[in-house]
C-alpha cells in the first residue's frame, strides 16, 4: 500500500522504537578472536600490516586473552609460528609444539574461554604451502609440484589430534584438501576424542585478502623452482558460488559440526546461501586484508573506525553468520559492552 497509508519512517523516530523492531543482534559471544602465538617469553611483535595485532609468546597470549574474556569475548582461534620449518611441517603435529603449549596455558589460566585451533600446514612448511609438495602425474611428464591431497590428509589428522590432546575445544581445518574433515574425524574418534567438534573452513577462496595474515603468521608461499606461487590449486576461485555450496555439502557429509565462509564481506552472498541451505552453525571470517583496509582508512581519518567495525560485523550477522572471526573481537566486545 502506497504513501500515505505506509510511512516506514514511523518506526525509526526514536532509538527505542528502532531497537524494538531491530532484526539482527551483535554481541561479544558472536565473535571469535584470531591470535598468533610463537615461542619465547615476553614477546610482543607488532604486525606491520595489521596495526593492533601482535605475534605473542604464550605468557603475553594469556594476558591478552584474559583481557578479551573480561570484555566478553568467549572464543579464540590460535595460529602457531613454529621454531623450525621443514618440508613436512613436522612441528605442526608435535605434542609439544607451540599451539599445544598455548592451549594448555589457556585452558589452565582462562578456563571459560573456548579455544579453537587452526589446523593447517602452511605456517610449518619451509615452502609455505598448506600441505606436502609432490610432482603431479596429470598432464604429462610430471615435474610440476603441487600440494598432494592424499599425502597431506594424515598429517592434518595428526595435527588436529595433537591439538585435541592438548585440550583444544574445537579444531578448524583451513587447508582446503578434499576429504580432510573425514580424515580428521576418524583420527579424533580413533583416539577417543569423539566429543571434539570440527569447524570446517568449507568455502575458502584464493583471493588477495590474506596478505597481512601471511606477514603475521609468516606463512606466505616461498619463491622457488617448481613451487606453486599461490594457493589457487587448492583454495577456491572467487568467481564460484555453486562450487562453494558443493564444498560445504561435502564437509557436512563428512561430519563437520560447523562451517565457515572466508573472506567475509566480499563473500556475504555465499554466507547467505550457505546459511539458507544448511542447518549447521555458520561462521564468516573477516580476514586480515579486510581488517587492514578499515585500519588504513581510519588512520587517515577518512572513516569512523568504531562505527565501521560494528556495522561490518553486524552486516556479517545479518547475512547469516552465527559467528564472526575478527581481529577486532576484543575491541568490538569492549564497544558493545560499553567498556570503551
Ligand atoms: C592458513 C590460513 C590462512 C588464513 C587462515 N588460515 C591464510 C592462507 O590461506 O594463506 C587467512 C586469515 C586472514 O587473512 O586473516 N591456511
Ligand atoms: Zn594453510
Amino acid at each position: 500500500m502506497p504513501f500515505p497509508q505506509h510511512r516506514p519512517r514511523r518506526m525509526r523516530r526514536t532509538e527505542a522504537l528502532r531497537s524494538l523492531v531491530r532484526e539482527t543482534t551483535l554481541a561479544p559471544q558472536h565473535l571469535v578472536w584470531p591470535l598468533f602465538v610463537l615461542p619465547g617469553t615476553k614477546v610482543r611483535n607488532p604486525v606491520k600490516s595489521m596495526p593492533g595485532v601482535f605475534q605473542l609468546s604464550v605468557d603475553e597470549l594469556v594476558a591478552e586473552v584474559q583481557q578479551g574474556f573480561e570484555a566478553g569475548v568467549r572464543s579464540v582461534i590460535l595460529f602457531g609460528i613454529p621454531e623450525h620449518k621443514d618440508p613436512q611441517g613436522t612441528e605442526a603435529y608435535a605434542d609439544d609444539g607451540i599451539v599445544p603449549q598455548a592451549i594448555r596455558a589457556l585452558k589452565e589460566r582462562v578456563p571459560g574461554m573456548v579455544v579453537m585451533t587452526d589446523v593447517c600446514m602452511c605456517e610449518y612448511t619451509d615452502h609455505g604451502h598448506c600441505g606436502i609438495l609432490k610432482a603431479s602425474k596429470a598432464g604429462g611428464p610430471g615435474n610440476e609440484l603441487q600440494v598432494d591431497n592424499d599425502l597431506t590428509l594424515p598429517l592434518l589428522a595428526k595435527e588436529a589430534l595433537a591439538h585435541a590432546r592438548a585440550g583444544a575445544d574445537i579444531v578448524a581445518p583451513s587447508d582446503m584438501m578434499d576429504g580432510r574433515v573425514a580424515a580428521i574425524r576418524a583420527e579424533l574418534d580413533g583416539a577417543g576424542y569423539q566429543d571434539v567438534p570440527i569447524l570446517s573452513y568449507a568455502a575458502k577462496f584464493a583471493g588477495a585478502f590474506y596478505g597481512p595474515f601471511r606477514d603475521a603468521a609468516e606463512s606466505a608461499p616461498v619463491e622457488g623452482p617448481g613451487i606453486p606461487k599461490d594457493r589457487k590449486g587448492y583454495q577456491m576461485d572467487p568467481a564460484n558460488w555453486r562450487e562453494a555450496l558443493r564444498e560445504v555439502e561435502l564437509d557436512v557429509a563428512e561430519g563437520a559440526d560447523m562451517i565457515m565462509v572466508k573472506p567475509a564481506v566480499p563473500y556475504l552472498d555465499i554466507v547467505r546461501q550457505v546459511r539458507d541451505r544448511f542447518d549447521l552453525p555458520t561462521a564468516a571470517y573477516h580476514v586480515s586484508g579486510e581488517y587492514a583496509m578499515i585500519k588504513a582508512a581510519a588512520e587517515r581519518g577518512w572513516i569512523d573506525e568504531d562505527r565501521v567495525v560494528l556495522e561490518t560485523l553486524l552486516c556479517c550477522r545479518r547475512a547469516g553468520a552465527d559467528l564472526v572471526l575478527t581481529y577486532y573481537a576484543k575491541h568490538a566486545a569492549q564497544l558493545l559492552s560499553g567498556k570503551k
